[in-house]
């Protein structure tokens, strides 16, 4: 690793601003799932046990640029002190007086988490005064937020510029080491499985890794923008209409590349957005105009399985379907377990993504595959081959 690590650092009584990535969803006030959390235990408790002041801080979610309490990371310092056994300290903001007396009260072996960054609009935009200032709240940067490398926000990339010590933390190594790994050696056939609902996210991931790639197998919210691409009939499904050319252009181009480009042939269809919502399996060329589509049918299922039959690299990122509701899952855990089998058998499985990580999770799965990243954006761009921002910013060694 070229990279100046936290290892090379020394923190005893400095005040070390982490970069952490807590987008964890939060369900009645609560953490509902805390894998990103806990991953990056390692380097808090690092710093901890070396006498360094931690202070935190971190995104949660899109708000739109201001305070709003359902994006607030109070709850995330409650389970964080469940978690590392101490009390942690939480600041009303990021910036600003009332932060910065709180910094300055820290005692050496203190964790102190940061109100959300993306309150203020400056974070996004990687606003130079605003990364100074944040900067200006620590002797040391660290940048342990894997699943937000992907992003060049204040947070991420800006604040490295005027802090003169910066490291990766332990979180951010081990994904790039085993990216890198299975990257620099890949074994194909090469299978993308891509799904989930950050649709326009990934239409464009698909393009960059045409080249890459023996095959694609697109389940989840973004099927539904090909298959109407395609002339069908999706009823209420999520599509993003804006990117049914791009979609087009995609199936023409892998035709052309002879990529192959499985998309679903059944789904299970709801007359509405709820787990106790009437369903039924229907090819996809039969969904009805009111109804939506939630999951890919078994015949999907079946036909995905023998392309990862054979696959000897296999990234998975995003579900099949709306994996929350019980009634449209199954397609989700199949395709876990078809993982977990090639896994056994030496596929180089990694699943990426919050939503795909809770779901191996769920299934029971996440140490049957071969690494569980957690980055979904950060993992692909990584696995395209594009220098991530927020590991740019940091000094070599
Ligand atoms: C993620 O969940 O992929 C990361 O936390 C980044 O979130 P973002 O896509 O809102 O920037």
């Amino acid at each position: 690793m070229r990279k100046v690590t936290i290892d090379d650092l020394h923190l005893k009584g400095k005040k070390v601003l982490v970069r952490v990535d807590f987008n964890v969803p939060i369900e009645s006030g609560k953490v509902a799932d805390d894998t990103r959390i806990r991953e990056a235990l390692p380097t808090i408790r690092k710093i901890i046990a070396d006498g360094g002041k931690a202070i935190l801080m971190s995104h949660l979610g899109r708000p739109k640029g201001g305070f709003d309490p359902k994006y607030s990371l109070k709850p995330v310092a409650e389970h964080l002190s469940t978690l590392l056994g101490m009390s942690v300290k939480f600041a009303p903001d990021c910036v600003g007086d009332e932060v910065r007396k709180m910094v300055d009260e820290l005692k050496e072996g203190e964790v102190l988490l940061l109100e959300n960054v993306r309150f203020h609009p400056e974070e996004e935009k990687n606003d130079e005064n605003f990364a100074r200032e944040l900067a200006s709240l620590a002797d040391v940067y660290v940048n342990d937020a894997f699943g937000s490398a992907h992003r060049a926000h204040a947070s991420t990339e800006g604040v490295a510029r005027f802090l003169k010590e910066t490291a990766i933390g332990y979180l951010m190594q081990k994904e790039i080491e085993y990216l890198s790994k299975a990257t620099s050696n890949l074994e194909k056939p090469y299978v993308a499985i891509l799904g989930g609902a950050k649709v326009s996210d990934k239409i464009q991931v698909i393009k960059n890794l045409i080249d890459k790639v023996d095959a694609f197998l697109i389940g989840g919210g973004m099927a539904n923008t090909f298959l109407k691409a395609k002339g069908y009939e999706v009823g209420k499904s999520l599509v993003e209409e804006d990117k049914i050319e791009l979609a087009k252009e995609i199936l023409d181009e892998a035709e052309e590349k002879k990529v192959t480009f499985l998309l679903p042939v059944d789904c299970v269809i709801a007359n509405k957005f709820a787990n106790d919502a009437e369903f039924e399996v229907v090819a996809v060329d039969k969904v009805k105009p009111d109804w939506m589509i939630l999951d890919i049918g078994p015949e999907t299922v079946k036909r995905f399985g023998e392309v990862l039959e054979n696959a000897k690299t296999i990234v998975w990122n995003g579900p099949m379907g709306v994996f929350e509701f019980e009634n449209f899952a199954k397609g989700t855990f199949e395709i876990a377990k078809i993982l977990a089998e090639v896994t056994k058998k030496g596929a180089i499985t990694i699943v990426g993504g919050g939503d795909s990580a809770s779901a191996i999770s769920k299934a029971g799965l996440a140490n049957s595959v071969s690494h569980v990243s957690t980055g979904g954006g950060a993992s692909l761009e990584f696995l395209e081959g594009k220098v991530l921002p927020g590991v740019a910013a940091i000094r070599d060694k």
